[in-house]
């Protein structure tokens, strides 16, 4: 490590996106994040997901999903992705690389599962019903019960690279190395 690097266990990238997070909070779109992935076709795909928080005094990234998905099969099968995240109100970029893990059903983290699915909004909930009436989705919903395709997608970053377009450009690469983050800056 040179003397510009610095060491952590959590990333400190972390909170320059909480700051990121905070600096646009009036702007909906800014928990939208792109999530590139090998498809079970072997292929690149990549699509929007909606950005749901960090599993509590960890690095990993919430977010979910249908199991009846195209991108499920290819995750099961690829569990390497990178988001790419842009903050145009701080001008400000995140390519988030790293491995997932799909909590299903069938998973034994049925607690993080739960408690994920009832933070949601009525309308995302919803949107694993899409094949029934609106008034039955609502008294589904009421009674508590998870739909079995709903799965929480977690993701553990291994590497970060940040790019700020201000005045100056600024590049910073993150890198987990042994469980501690590294990072150091780049030019450009
Ligand atoms: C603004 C926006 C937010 C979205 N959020 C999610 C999400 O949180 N989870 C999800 O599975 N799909 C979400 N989608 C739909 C995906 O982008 C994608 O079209 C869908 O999941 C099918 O992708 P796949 O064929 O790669 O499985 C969202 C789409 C948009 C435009």
């Amino acid at each position: 490590m040179s003397k510009s690097d610095t060491q952590s266990v959590i990333g400190s990238w972390r909170q320059r996106l909480a700051r990121s997070l905070h600096l646009s909070r009036s702007k909906a779109h800014a928990r939208f994040v792109q999530l590139a992935s090998l498809g079970h076709d072997g292929r690149v795909h990549n699509r929007t997901l909606v950005f749901r928080g960090f599993v509590d005094n960890t690095d990993q990234l919430i977010m979910i999903t249908d199991t009846r998905s195209d991108k499920y099969m290819g995750l099961i099968q690829h569990p390497q992705v990178e988001i790419c995240w842009y903050f145009e109100k701080s001008r400000e970029q995140y390519r988030i690389n790293g491995d997932v893990l799909v909590i299903t059903n069938a998973s034994s983290q049925a607690d993080l599962r739960e408690l994920v699915w009832h933070s949601l909004s009525l309308s995302a909930k919803e949107q694993f019903y899409w094949y029934l009436d609106k008034a039955v989705v609502a008294e589904i919903v009421e009674q508590g019960s998870i739909p079995d395709s709903f799965s929480v997608i977690l993701l553990q970053p291994v590497s970060v690279d940040y790019l700020y377009l201000g005045d100056e450009h600024t590049r910073t690469i993150s890198q987990l190395v042994h469980k501690k983050w590294q990072e150091k800056p780049i030019n450009p």
